[in-house]
């Protein structure tokens, strides 16, 4: 079996400058309890070249065997998880966790080293992708090439079934495309083939949405083609009420379905073909579909050996609007806004979860925990400080959405509840290692990387390094117009449980 090693003889590790920068631009707002984390942690800061931009997003999975087939914009690499599978010391036989699976690379590179894994995931369309992933080694790659046979040699007959579509969905597809793709997916459902072929098929039709359509996913939103029926509509009132038209964006000649179906099917089948020649050693891996703040205080304690993940980070980036196409799909319907709600608060939009949380926990009789947890998130003292200078920025008009304020304090708010729900499944000696980035508003940096480190620290955890990234992140125009520019840092940080 391969052994899972760290690359270290090869990597260059440096200590960064620990010199603390401002937090507050023109030093506005009190800084000094960030200021003091900042030196408190400084000796946990590590940089190295183990972990390139390129590792820590999906970039390097694009062309990865199997990692490739959907492409998910907000996950990290098969490599990343190697190496901190490494760095963990995970063994094959272990169990390990992550709480926001995504596309479940993390449980994806575990199976393949023969490590048991948990993961938690709210959206439906990271589950198929996991489902037709976690098949690898069980199709048959002959009914895999008789159906790209099929489908070179015949056209699937027009169905009258619609596009299941969102208000948000409308117009994403040229006519004739919208029509060929419900004909394609009407015919994998009637076709005679294993249950296991036709999930692919479906999977594949939904990972090729993007690339068929008048849309580009674009981090926090979806961009629209200026051909999408939408924006001529919505440009010819924009005229008529004396306005410049939106311009879109250009994508260019659209492949068919059966052009980008073809394409996706070669991949699998050539991946397929290489991955069964040499299947990992046996192991088990589940996904469990909600929300971590729900099923994680339900998980018995003390059973996971480390933790790899990445929640969303505190972007605003609304992956229930990025992935309407998937979603809409998958006919998820008015079920859209519930799943909105229901996601790690990341958007100005989301409400505050804390009184169904109460009503939860005290439905396991662990309201205690709650307000033991909820505690600790309310006097910490940096997130205090944090949502007083957002308060102040927003009373000087600095703060160009309110919502804001809310997201900020309800993020951290409910990764201290899984930060504390990690920690009680965690055995003993487990490390969790965390992927996130640092987010700057109104001129305020915030450093998500060492408070989630502190509020970790509080509930039990010991630090035991923050991994930076070479590379920082830039601000967006916004930020740079009004405050200058501040890059922030990108990080993985890892604890411990004692
Ligand atoms: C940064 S992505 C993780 C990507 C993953 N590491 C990968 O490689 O694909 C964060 C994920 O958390 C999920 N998520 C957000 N809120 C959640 C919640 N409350 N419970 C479970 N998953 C959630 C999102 O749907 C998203 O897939």
């Amino acid at each position: 079996m391969r052994q899972l090693t760290l690359p270290f003889t090869t990597a260059v590790t440096l200590k960064p400058d620990p010199v603390p920068h401002p937090f507050s631009h023109d030093g506005l707002c009190c800084e000094d309890a960030r200021l003091d984390m900042e030196i408190r942690y400084a000796h946990l800061l590590e940089e190295t070249d183990l972990f390139s931009r390129r590792v820590v997003s999906f970039q390097a999975n694009k062309t990865e065997t199997l990692h490739s087939w959907i492409k998910y914009r907000e996950g990290f690499s098969a490599q990343l998880v190697e190496t901190l599978l490494a760095e963990l010391g995970i063994q094959p036989g272990q169990t390990i966790l992550d709480p926001f699976a995504g596309s479940c690379t993390t449980l994806l590179e575990a199976k393949m080293w023969g490590i048991h894994a948990v993961g938690i995931e709210l959206l439906p369309h990271c589950h198929l992708a996991w489902q037709v992933k976690a098949n690898a080694f069980e199709y048959n790659v002959d009914e895999l090439v008789q159906i790209r046979q099929q489908v070179q040699q015949q056209t699937p007959p027009p169905t009258t079934t619609t596009f299941p579509h969102l208000t948000i969905t409308e117009s994403a597809f040229p006519l004739d495309t919208e029509r060929e793709l419900m004909a394609y997916s009407h015919w994998f459902a009637e076709q005679d083939m294993s249950a296991n072929a036709r999930l692919l098929c479906q999977a594949i039709l939904m990972s090729l949405l993007e690339e068929v359509s008048y849309t580009r996913k674009d981090g926090q939103y979806l961009r629209w083609d200026g051909r999408a029926a939408k924006i001529k509509q919505r440009n010819e009132q924009r005229l008529q009420q004396g306005k410049d038209p939106i311009q879109g964006i250009h994508k260019g000649s659209l492949p068919t379905v059966k052009q980008a179906f073809l394409r996706h099917l070669n991949r699998v089948i050539q991946d397929v073909s290489e991955l069964q020649k040499q299947p990992p050693p046996a192991s088990q891996q589940t996904v469990l579909e909600g929300s971590a703040l729900n099923i994680l205080p339900a998980l018995e304690p003390d059973q996971f050996e480390g933790v790899i993940t990445s929640p969303p980070y505190a972007n605003r980036y609304d992956y229930t609007r990025t992935y309407a196409l998937e979603l809409a799909y998958l006919n998820v319907g008015d079920a859209i806004f519930h799943l909105r709600q229901q996601m790690l608060s990341c958007t100005v939009e989301n409400k505050p979860k804390l009184n169904p949380l109460q009503e939860f926990y005290s439905s396991l009789d662990r309201e205690a925990e709650y307000i033991e947890i909820l505690n600790l998130v309310q006097t910490n003292s940096v997130l205090n400080e944090i949502n007083q200078a957002l308060h102040i920025r927003n009373q000087e008009g600095d703060v160009n959405n309110q919502g804001v304020l809310g997201m900020i304090d309800q993020y951290f708010t409910e990764l201290t509840f899984i930060f504390a729900e990690l920690f009680r499944v965690c055995r003993s000696g487990a490390h969790v290692a965390i992927v996130n980035d640092n987010v700057r508003y109104a001129g305020e940096v915030i450093p998500v990387d060492f408070l989630s480190t502190n509020l970790a620290e509080t509930l039990g955890f010991e630090p035991v390094k923050v991994y930076v990234l070479p590379q920082q992140k830039g601000n967006s125009s916004q930020q740079m117009g009004k405050f200058g520019r501040r890059p922030l840092r990108k990080s993985i940080t890892i604890w411990r449980k004692p």
